[in-house]
């Protein structure tokens, strides 16, 4: 495991986007895999400037995306499908052919993640997986469980993450309530794992997350047994794991 500490949020996003670039660089059709939230917010604002200064070609990546609400369309702004759109797709020149992300209106649950699955294997393995955090431990939308997932699910999110994702929407009950998510066994089998935390409020579930024991309690934990994983996080995500 590599930690980087960076000064702040952009800093932070500085470093994270010098990765993925340097990854485009070597690898023009690189397979990335996405977050949305947050955190990842400057990164795709660094890639899109790279880009506009002619220095990253978008144009044979490919992309998977983590995860995706239910019930909400593509047009919905709250989507995770429009977040990437807005924040990186609609500023780079990504073939839209090659952007992959769970369909949050298919309402057959199983039919949905056996899609997703096979796009998985078709476009996989993930070169290198950009991932947040939840405070409660999520990466994706896999929830503390009492079993580390494997492949794509539908996950009840928890009353933790409906509360913390709240900020985006206009009232609680706007929160959608499933998701369709990548599997942990899926995000570990990506080359690289990259995983950014910003803010005091990630503060006590990086620690536990990098140092606890490992368990789907915690479900970011497994990440300590990926062999190439890189943390970058602010001075006050890493407080606790700097000290
Ligand atoms: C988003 C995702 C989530 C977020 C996490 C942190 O695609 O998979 O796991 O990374 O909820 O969100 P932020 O970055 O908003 O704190």
């Amino acid at each position: 495991m590599t930690i980087c500490t960076a000064k702040n949020y952009d800093h932070m996003s500085q470093i994270a986007a010098n990765i993925l670039a340097a990854q485009i660089v070597l690898k023009p059709n690189s397979c990335l895999g996405l977050a949305t939230g947050g955190s990842p917010i400057g990164t795709y604002k660094r890639l899109i400037e790279k880009h506009k200064n002619g220095d990253l070609d978008f144009g044979e990546v490919k992309t998977l995306n983590l995860d995706e609400y239910c019930g909400l369309s593509k047009d919905n702004d709250q989507s995770y499908d429009y977040f990437m759109r807005d924040n990186l797709f609609n500023h780079v020149n990504i073939n839209f052919d090659n952007v992959n992300i769970p369909n949050g209106l298919e309402a057959d649950a199983e039919k949905e993640c056996r899609r997703y699955n096979e796009i998985m294997a078709q476009n996989g393995p993930i070169d290198i997986q950009l991932l947040g955090i939840g405070t409660n431990g999520h990466i994706g939308f896999n929830e503390p469980s009492d079993y580390f997932t494997l492949k794509t699910n539908h996950v009840s999110l928890t009353q933790a993450t409906i509360e913390a994702n709240m900020r985006y929407f206009e009232k609680a009950d706007d929160v959608p309530k499933t998701a369709y998510t990548m599997g942990i066994g899926q995000i570990m089998n990506a080359k690289k794992v990259l995983l950014i935390a910003s803010g005091e409020s990630k503060a006590d579930i990086m620690f536990r997350a990098l140092y606890g024991p490992v368990t789907p309690q915690v479900p970011a934990s497994i990440l300590q047994m990926h062999s190439n994983l890189i943390v970058i996080g602010d001075e006050a995500a890493l407080m606790r794991v700097s000290k």
